[in-house]
């Protein structure tokens, strides 16, 4: 039975997470470690912690490369990240090492879909900045042409990265009475176009790509110059997409008309940096996936990754 199978394992947990899923591990049998701290793992206690363990259960903000491979040592068989974006894992030496990895696709789409939605709105209706002018007493009466914002009615919107989460954002904005979406990869219910044409011709661009080598800063000076001075951005994937000194610029000189991120460089974004300091942008903190149901659900399903992992069974959400 799986219960016997399991009971030499060893899976270390890098963070704080939802029950959920210790407690699933915990009932198949596995021993559990697990740095219990809100806060990130210090990298020398997690090469020290590491070693000997059979499964890593992590997250994206602990670089799984070579030097915490070999620390783990030969028993080490799966990894698994409680995200669904992996660029922290260095897949090439897992492949080497016969390691499996795991994540979790799909079960935050909804979630993420909320949040990028939650932002485009908020640029676009001048949610926030509203809320600051009635704080600063800013808000006299009601005026013909005071906060006025952009609608989706009639509009295009380009979406880079047009996967799981990208298309659940298309989905909810046909009913809003956006007339065309654009994407640059892959097929669906959109019509394709370059990157230059989707950045010419959108009113609303999003960014929901992963963090690669062909997306690292595509959306640098160049990138902003060619959208419509109109236009909205919102980037919802990882800040390294973004070329942050040129979103500033962008926003600082209007050549944009507004931005809204859930992603940023560095995470945390420190309080005084200057992007915070204009009036066109909303910022949320890396929240995409972040409602109760969504993190107990994604700390469930890397159990099960683990656990399916550790008895060569197939893994719900498999990478490599
Ligand atoms: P998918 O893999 O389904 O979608 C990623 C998309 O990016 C794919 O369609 C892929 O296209 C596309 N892509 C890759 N390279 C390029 C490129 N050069 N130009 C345009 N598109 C490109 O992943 P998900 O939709 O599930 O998640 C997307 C990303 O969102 C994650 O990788 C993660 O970084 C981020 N994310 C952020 C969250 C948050 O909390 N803010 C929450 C969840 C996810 P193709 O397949 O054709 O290569
Ligand atoms: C992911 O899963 O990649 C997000 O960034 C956090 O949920």
């Amino acid at each position: 039975s799986p219960l016997i199978n399991l009971s030499n394992s060893m899976v270390y947990i890098t963070r704080k997470v939802p029950s959920s899923g210790i407690n699933h591990l915990i009932k198949a049998g596995v021993k559990v470690k697990q740095w219990d701290s809100e806060e990130v793992i210090p990298r020398d206690v997690l090469l020290e912690q590491v070693k000997g363990v059979d499964a890593l259960f992590c997250l994206l903000t602990e670089k799984i490369d070579e030097e915490v491979i070999e620390a783990a040592g030969p028993k080490l068989s799966v990894v698994s990240t409680m995200s669904v974006g992996y660029e922290h894992i260095s897949l090439d030496i897992c492949r080497k090492k016969n390691i499996k990895v795991g994540f979790t696709p799909d079960i935050l789409t909804p979630a993420t879909t909320e949040l990028t939605m939650a932002l485009l709105l908020a640029v676009s209706r001048r949610i926030v900045e509203g809320f600051n002018a009635i704080k600063a007493g800013e808000w006299q009466t009601w005026k013909p042409e005071w906060m006025l914002g952009r609608g989706l009615q009639n509009s295009t919107v380009g979406i880079v990265g047009y996967g799981r989460i990208g298309q659940a954002v298309a989905a909810c904005l046909w009913p809003l009475g956006v007339s065309r979406i654009l994407y640059s990869t892959r097929q669906g219910m959109a019509e394709y176009v370059s990157f230059d044409e989707l950045l010419e011709l959108s009113d609303f661009v999003i960014c929901a790509c992963s963090l690669n080598n062909t997306t690292r800063e595509i959306f640098n000076r160049d990138a902003f110059s060619k959208m419509k001075k109109t236009s909205i951005f919102v980037n919802i994937s990882r800040g390294g997409v973004v070329q942050q000194n040129d979103l500033y610029w962008a926003l600082k000189n209007k050549v944009i008309w507004g931005a809204g991120l859930d992603v940023t460089i560095p995470e945390p974004l420190p309080p005084f940096h200057p992007l915070l300091t204009l009036p066109n942008i909303v910022i949320s903190p890396h929240i995409g996936s972040a409602t109760v149901e969504t993190r107990s659900d994604m700390c469930m399903f890397t159990a099960k990754n683990i656990i399916c992992g550790l008895l060569n069974k197939p893994m719900p959400g498999r990478i490599v």
